[in-house]
Order: structure tokens, then sequence, then C-alpha cells
């Protein structure tokens, strides 16, 4: 089975979870836009729900799918979110922000009763770190909010350079929201918590890729089938 394939099982289980009536949070991602493709098929049998998109490309997608779409602000509480990964660690803390939507995928996953994250068996890790951390920052001040990010890294036990992403232009990459990403190399992270902690009070700093506490299970597919993990 191709990671293709792999990525479309994973995305196949979550959606046999999906219940009528229910609220969720569409991830964004080649293995999320697997769970949209599918749970439009749903949809088109006439499964009733409605799906929250975590960025503009998913919104895209939906719409074209035919899933109904609606917002936080009118639905600002949600069952379930189903969103990709970069890494996921062993206590499902995760490093997401790859495809640069981290922002709203954590504000959507935060708004969720319940987090599941689809992946191929890949993007499971013993330690986090070897994904470079996208961290979302103001394009003001750039210069200034790299260093602090660089130093917090450097204080939380994982140095490493931050390097402003770039798009397909040859410019910054802008995300949804508009701000920038910054991808930190740091190779291993010993401590996520410290290290968010840390990131989250630069000012500069708008949101940063470490998932931790929001998934509450990972569906992770490999050429023997898929499993599921628990957050215990
Ligand atoms: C998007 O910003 C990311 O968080 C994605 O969820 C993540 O990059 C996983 O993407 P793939 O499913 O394409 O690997």
């Amino acid at each position: 089975m191709d990671i293709e394939a792999q990525k479309r099982q994973a995305a196949a289980v979550a959606v046999e979870w999906v219940r009528p009536g229910m609220r969720l949070g569409l991830g964004t991602g080649s293995t999320a836009r697997h769970f949209v493709e599918l749970l439009a098929e749903r949809v088109r049998g006439g499964l009733n729900v409605v799906g929250v998109p975590t960025s503009e490309t998913t919104r895209a997608d939906a719409q074209r799918l035919g899933v109904p779409l609606t917002t936080l602000d009118e639905t600002p509480e949600l069952d379930m979110t189903v969103d990709g990964a970069d890494e996921i660690g062993p206590d499902l803390t995760l490093i997401k922000g790859g495809g640069g939507a981290l922002l709203r995928e954590k504000i959507v996953a935060a708004a969720s009763a319940r987090m599941v994250v689809i992946a191929d068996e890949s993007k499971w890790v013993k330690m986090l770190g070897r994904f470079p951390l996208p961290v979302e920052v103001m394009p003001f001040g750039l210069a200034a909010t790299r260093r602090k990010v660089e130093a917090a890294a450097a204080s939380a036990g994982c140095p490493g350079p931050a390097v402003l992403r770039q798009g397909r232009d040859g410019h910054a990459f802008v995300t949804d929201g508009g701000h920038w990403i910054l991808d930190a190399s740091l190779d291993r992270i010993p401590d996520a918590r410290l290290l968010a902690e840390r990131l989250s009070i630069i000012p500069g700093v708008v949101e940063h890729g470490l998932f931790i506490g929001l998934a509450q299970a990972a569906i992770l597919a490999g050429p023997a089938g898929a499993r599921v993990v628990e957050r215990s």
C-alpha cells in the first residue's frame, strides 16, 4: 500500500466515527483532504453534518464537494475535529503547520470536544523535532522576533536556526491570517511543553505548531492496516 493509500485508509476510519448531526472541524493537508472527500461521499448519501474548515484551501475543497459549512462564530462548539499532523509523539503531542494552517487548526481543535489525528505511520515518532517546527509570526519586526524564537528554542534545550518560509513565488509564504512562518530546525525537542511556553510569550509570535493536550486519538495507517492510539 503506498503512502496515499495509507492516508486514505486512516481517513476512512475517521469517517466511520462521524455520527449524524455532528459539528466537525475539517483539517488541512493531504491526509485531511482524503477525509473531506470521503465525508462528502457520506453527505451525498444523506449524512447530515456541518463543518468548519481550518484553511481557505479546505473551505474551497469542502464547498466544491458539497460538504455544508459553518463558522466558529455561528457554531463555537464542535463535536470532533479530524486533522493531519507533521509529527505525532507518544503522548499525542503534535507538530503541525507544514501546510501553513496551524493557527486556524489550533483554534478549531481547541473549540472541539475531540480532536482526532489521521496520518500514515511515518508521522509517528519517539521524539518530536525532526520536522522543522512552524512558528507563525507577524511580519513587523521579523528579525527581532526570529532572534527571540531562536533564543527560546536554545533555552528550552533545542537550539537551531529559524528560517523564513518561502512561497512558490519566491516571496515570504503568507498564511490565511496574513502572517509569515518561521520554520525552526531543532532536530530534537526534549521538552515540548517548556518550548511551547517560551515561544508563546514572545511578542510577534502569533502561534506555534506544537499541539499539546489537544489530540485525544490518532489513527495511524501502515502497510498492515490502521491502528488507533488513544491519549491516556
Ligand atoms: C497543515 O498546516 C498541517 O498542519 C497539516 O495538517 C500537516 O502538515 C499534515 O499534512 P499532510 O497530511 O499533507 O502530511
